[in-house]
């Protein structure tokens, strides 16, 4: 059964974290992805493969690359998204900044086979 384990282990690191799977993460931005993965995916990846997303995508080109700005956004929200500043602490929403600043643009694009 050995083989078997093994192959649900590389099934499941596939499966997760994909858009960071071949940058380095720091601890910071460690905790930054698992805040991310709990609390922003909802409304920022796609729910399926054909789903639309209610927010953008967010990558280290989001709001221009500006942490400080991004920060800003979480904490206070925007009118349709909530702000986030009475559930996270500074580092907490630094750590997120962090973790958006090395994504790469283009993790939510699914290119479908034309019908
Ligand atoms: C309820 C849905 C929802 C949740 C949950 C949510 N967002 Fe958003 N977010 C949005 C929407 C929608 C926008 C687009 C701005 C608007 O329409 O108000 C947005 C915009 C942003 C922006 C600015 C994007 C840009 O291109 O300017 C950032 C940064 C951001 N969200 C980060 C986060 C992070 C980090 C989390 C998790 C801690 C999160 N959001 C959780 C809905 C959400």
């Amino acid at each position: 059964m050995k083989v078997g384990v093994t192959a649900m282990a590389l099934l499941l690191a596939g499966l997760h974290g994909a858009a960071a799977a071949d940058v380095e993460l720091n601890q910071t931005q460690m905790l930054g992805r698992r805040l991310v993965d709990q609390h922003c995916g909802v409304c920022h990846t796609r729910p399926t493969l054909v789903s639309g997303m209610y927010g953008p995508e967010l990558s280290r080109e989001t709001a221009g690359g500006n942490q400080e700005i991004v920060r800003g956004i979480v904490a206070d929200g925007t009118p349709r998204m909530p702000g986030f500043k009475y559930m996270f602490n500074a580092g907490e929403i630094a750590a997120i900044a962090a973790y958006l600043a090395v994504l790469p643009p283009g993790h939510q694009v699914v290119n479908l086979p034309p019908k």
